[in-house]
């Protein structure tokens, strides 16, 4: 069934819902995709590929024109929506869920025809903050164990995320100009809670005389955390780079693209 939505929305469909209708415009240029892809396409191998999160289908359209077998996960309608409109989105199938259950749904899915099943994929992998988007330490963990049920031996867990800022030089709230048009202008606030290390923000869109809340909530994790969390599921660390292009991770990386498989290092 390429191209086609199964399965059953999980009221994790909060962040999709709120910014699917300006996604592609307000980030599709400002991603590295193009480094993306080809680092997603050398760590798949012949596939099959899962992402989680798979929004509009900035990676995994690409990916599937490569001629991988691409599952798209994904919670929001509305995003799975905006996917089904783009050209080349019927090689990905799309498949509506919690990606907090992600092997769960995969395997429902796959129960249901035309979806991998669990323990088949070569790549699973979760790109620009999206698996921060669970925002309990209990969310993640679960996806990190799913992600490790659902890789074949030897298969990749990629996540791509921002290195936080030590929580003491993080304000409690904040409020910035995110975009100025002659038209509209976009704030954004946020709440940053140290203990939970949840972020929650509001992109606040003034446009005649309207105001458009656009709601969002992340889990930061340090490098490290996410290592341990992942140790606890079965992965270790294969790789670690700044970005998609393969830059060495230092002590200066705002960002991590971390490479995970399955069983202990030895
Ligand atoms: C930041 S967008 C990333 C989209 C795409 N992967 C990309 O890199 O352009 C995050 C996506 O993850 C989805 N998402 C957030 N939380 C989710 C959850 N718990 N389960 C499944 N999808 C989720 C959102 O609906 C959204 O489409």
């Amino acid at each position: 069934m390429p191209g086609q939505t199964v399965g059953v929305l999980h009221d994790a469909d909060g962040y999709g819902e709120a910014f699917a209708d300006v996604y592609d415009d307000w980030y599709g240029s400002s991603f590295d995709t193009e480094g993306a892809v080809a680092a997603l396409a050398a760590l798949a191998g012949a596939g099959p590929v899962l992402e989680l999160g798979v929004g509009t289908g900035r990676l995994a359209i690409p990916l599937a024109a490569h001629g991988l077998t691409v599952v798209g996960l994904d919670a929001s309608a509305s995003m799975l929506e905006r996917l089904a409109a783009k050209p080349g989105s019927d090689a990905v199938l799309a498949v509506a869920g919690d990606m907090a259950d992600a092997s769960a749904v995969v395997r429902a899915a796959a129960a249901r025809g035309g979806v991998v099943p669990p323990r088949g994929y070569r790549l699973a992998f979760s790109a620009y903050n999206t698996f921060l988007n669970l925002h309990t330490e209990a969310a993640q963990q679960r996806c990190l164990e799913g992600l490790a049920a659902l890789l074949a031996p030897g298969g990749a867990a990629v996540i791509e995320a921002f290195v936080p800022a030590d929580p003491a030089d993080v304000p409690r709230t904040s409020l910035d100009v995110a975009k100025v048009t002659t038209d509209a202008v976009v704030l954004t606030a946020t709440e940053h809670d140290a203990a939970s290390q949840v972020v929650t923000g509001q992109h606040v869109e003034l446009r005649d005389g309207q105001v458009r809340l656009r709601p969002w909530r992340v889990r930061y994790l340090t490098t490290d955390q996410l290592d341990a969390m992942a140790a606890d599921a079965g992965l270790h660390l294969d790789a670690r780079w700044s970005d998609w292009r393969g830059t060495p991770f230092d002590d200066d990386s705002d960002t991590h693209v971390s490479v995970y498989r399955v069983g202990s290092s030895q």
